[in-house]
């Protein structure tokens, strides 16, 4: 299996790529805008440094990818008031730009399906203290 978690050098993605060490091949798309390349130091995953905008960068890391966690974000409330456009672009482009890249060519609803599906999870186990996975 090969997971990709965008914002995986940050602090819930971090987790994912730990809990992921030996179970599955991990890559992690991450900008290091709120993210810490130290936070990696002791999980073995392919590492791509970049934005979840760049649509070409996002394609190459969903090579391959059987599941994809997408926590790039950026999370500061204080910081989406001083800077509300890259706030919104982040998490609302780069979301959409992820969610695209994430489906196969042939079968977009397949990919979308699988998205949506563990972004779901991912929020009903974040709200339930449970494992990300
Ligand atoms: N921390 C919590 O308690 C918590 C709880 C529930 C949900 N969440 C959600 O989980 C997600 C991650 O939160 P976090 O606390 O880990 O935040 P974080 O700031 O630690 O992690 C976000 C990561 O995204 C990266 N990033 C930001 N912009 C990027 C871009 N354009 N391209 C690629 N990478 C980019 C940052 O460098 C960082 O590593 C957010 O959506 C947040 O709302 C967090």
């Amino acid at each position: 299996m090969k997971i990709l978690i965008t914002g995986g050098a940050g602090f819930i993605g971090s987790y994912i790529v730990e809990y992921f060490k030996d179970k599955a091949a991990v890559i992690v798309l991450d900008n290091f805008r709120s993210g810490f390349k130290h936070n990696l130091e002791d999980f073995r995953c392919e590492f791509m440094q970049g934005s979840i905008l760049d649509r070409e960068l996002v394609r190459r890391a969903m090579r391959g990818v059987d599941y994809v966690f997408h926590l790039a974000a950026l999370v500061s409330v204080a910081e989406s008031m001083q800077k509300p456009f890259e706030c919104a672009e982040t998490n609302t482009i780069g979301t959409l730009v992820v969610l695209e890249e994430s489906g196969p060519r042939e079968s977009e609803e397949a990919g979308l399906e699988q998205f949506c599906r563990h972004l779901w999870l991912q929020r009903c186990n974040a709200q339930s203290g449970n494992d990300a996975a």
